[in-house]
């Protein structure tokens, strides 16, 4: 249907907003389709599907190393890896957690292992 309405529209889509899961082995097709057609790939349900991500020894590992929380180690490995995550919260707290990880990055390494994770 997207590669369809692709084909067709005269003005193509700029982000696809999509269900970030296990169940749809995380889009990777769909998001290097995308990335080779300039469209933004945008997650939802990041938090809330991916309770063993968050909950791994690997985020917990790498939170604790820079000193920011799982959800911030896994939004900054979504930015880095080309991911516009979506999330919402009525916390205050967690919506500046959830702006505040820019200020690190994973190194190639980290990237990998994490990457692991997305199975
Ligand atoms: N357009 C669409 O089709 C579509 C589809 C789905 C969702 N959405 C919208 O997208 C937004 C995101 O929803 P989602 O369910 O996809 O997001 P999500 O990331 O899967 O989950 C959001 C939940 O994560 C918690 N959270 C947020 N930041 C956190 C943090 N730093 N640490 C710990 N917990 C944190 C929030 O709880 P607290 O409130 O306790 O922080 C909230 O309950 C919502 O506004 C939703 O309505 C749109």
């Amino acid at each position: 249907v997207l590669k369809q309405l692709y084909a067709d529209a005269s003005v193509k889509p700029a982000v696809v907003q999509n269900r970030f899961y296990a169940t749809t082995a995380y889009d990777a097709a769909l998001r290097e389709w995308c990335a080779e057609h300039g469209i933004v790939y945008q997650s939802f349900w990041t938090l809330t599907a991916n309770p063993h991500i968050l909950s791994s020894q690997t985020l917990r590992a790498l939170a604790e190393s820079y000193n920011k929380t799982v959800a911030q180690v896994f939004f900054r490995y979504l930015t880095q890896i080309g991911i516009a995550p979506l999330t919402g919260t009525c916390s205050e707290q967690h919506m500046r957690e959830d702006l505040d990880i820019f200020d690190f990055a994973l190194t190639p390494d980290e990237l990998t292992k994490t990457g692991r994770l997305l199975v």
